[in-house]
C-alpha cells in the first residue's frame, strides 16, 4: 500500500477513470469505422460485413463513416489524428503498406501512430474490360491494348490503392503503359468502366461480384496464379502468360495510437469472433473472399504481417520510381 501513496492523486484519478472507462466500453457511444474509400466499394462492403457481426459481440453500435481520396490515405491520416478512446477505428487494406513507398509528405506512419486491432479478410482482384470492349479475350485483349495504349484508360482508386497497385503489376508486367483516371473508391469507377468513360480496371471481386454475374462488365483474367473458386470462369494470369501475378488485398482493423489496451482487447476480441462467424465466411467466399483466422484477428499478427507487407512492398514502388507527392 505504501507504494500507491507515492502516486499522485491526479496520476491514479487518471488511472481509475482509463479503467473505469475501458470496463464499460464501449458504452452508449457508437464506435466510428472510418472506411477510407467511397461508400458501396470493396473496402465498405468488407467493412460493413465484419462490423455487423462485432457490433453484436461488442455490445454496442459501430458505424462506418466513408472518408475517400488520396488512394485511401486521408481516412487514415484522420483515424491517427482522432481521440484514442476507441470511439474511433480505421479499417484499410494493403493500401497501409504501400502508402510509406508513394506518399513522401504522408503524414503518419502506420506502425507507430495506431494501435493494431487485427486482420479482417483477404479479397483476389480481376482484370476487366467495359463490356463493348472489343477483345473477348486475354488473348484478344494484350494485341489490342499494345495497338491502342494511347486511347485507353485504366480506372483506380487514387496512388497507394489496391486498383492502383495491381494496375501497375499489369502494366508493368507487360510492359505498355495506359493512361489511368483515379476516383475516390472503386465503386465510382465501376460505374464509368459500365458506362463506357473508362476501359479497364483491375477491382477487388467484393465489388464486382455481383456486375460479374449480370455479365454487365467483361473480366479478362484473375490477379493471382489461381482461379478463384467463386468465379471459375475467369482464367488465373499465370494460364494467361503472366506468371508471377499474385495480388491478395488483405483488410484490417487499426485504432489511434495510446486507445487504451483494454479496448484494443475489446474490439480484437470481438473481430476475432466475427472473422470465426459462419455467416461472415461465407459471405466472404460467395464474393470470393477470404475471412481471416482468429489468429490472423489479433494485434501482435497485425503488427508482424504489416511490418513485412511494408518491407516487402517499399523495393518494388521505390525500384518503379513511383510517388504520389
Ligand atoms: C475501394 O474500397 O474503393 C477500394 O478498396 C479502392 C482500392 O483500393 O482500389
Amino acid at each position: 500500500m505504501k507504494l500507491l501513496s507515492k502516486i499522485p492523486m491526479t496520476v491514479l484519478a487518471a488511472l481509475a477513470a482509463t479503467t473505469v472507462q475501458a470496463q464499460d466500453y464501449p458504452g452508449g457511444n457508437p464506435v466510428v469505422a472510418v472506411v477510407p474509400f467511397a461508400a458501396g466499394g470493396p473496402t465498405d462492403k468488407v467493412a460493413r460485413d465484419v462490423t455487423a457481426i462485432m457490433s453484436k459481440h461488442l455490445k454496442g453500435q459501430i458505424v462506418i463513416e466513408n472518408v475517400g481520396g488520396a488512394g485511401g490515405t486521408i481516412g487514415a491520416k484522420k483515424v491517427a489524428a482522432a481521440r484514442n478512446d476507441g470511439h474511433t477505428v480505421l479499417i484499410h487494406h494493403i493500401g497501409m503498406s504501400t502508402a510509406p513507398a508513394l506518399y513522401r509528405q504522408l503524414g503518419f506512419d502506420p506502425l507507430k501512430d495506431f494501435e493494431m486491432v487485427g486482420e479482417i479478410a483477404d479479397v483476389p482482384m480481376v482484370l476487366l474490360g467495359n463490356k463493348n470492349l472489343p477483345p473477348e479475350n486475354f488473348k484478344e485483349l494484350l494485341p489490342y491494348i499494345k495497338a491502342n495504349a494511347s486511347k485507353l484508360f485504366l480506372a483506380n482508386a487514387g496512388i497507394g490503392s489496391a486498383s492502383h497497385l495491381c494496375g501497375l503489376l499489369f502494366m508493368s508486367a507487360i510492359g505498355t503503359q495506359l493512361g489511368t483516371v483515379p476516383y475516390k473508391g472503386t465503386a465510382p469507377a465501376l460505374t464509368d468502366l459500365i458506362g463506357g468513360q473508362v476501359n479497364l480496371m483491375c477491382d477487388q471481386t467484393t465489388n464486382v461480384a455481383g456486375q460479374l454475374k449480370a455479365g454487365v462488365v467483361k473480366p479478362y483474367i484473375a490477379m493471382q496464379s489461381s482461379r478463384i473458386d467463386a468465379f471459375k470462369e475467369i482464367p488465373a494470369a499465370s494460364e494467361q502468360g503472366l506468371p508471377g501475378i499474385e495480388v491478395k488485398i488483405w483488410h484490417a482493423m487499426y485504432a489511434p495510437k495510446g486507445t487504451p489496451p483494454a479496448v484494443i482487447e475489446k474490439l480484437s476480441a470481438a473481430l476475432q469472433a466475427a472473422v470465426q462467424d459462419p455467416v461472415f465466411r461465407a459471405k466472404m467466399e460467395e464474393l470470393g473472399a477470404q475471412a481471416a483466422t482468429a489468429d490472423r484477428a489479433k494485434p501482435e499478427s497485425l503488427r508482424k504481417h504489416l511490418g513485412n507487407e511494408i518491407g516487402k512492398w517499399t523495393p518494388i514502388i521505390r525500384a518503379a520510381g513511383v510517388y504520389a507527392d
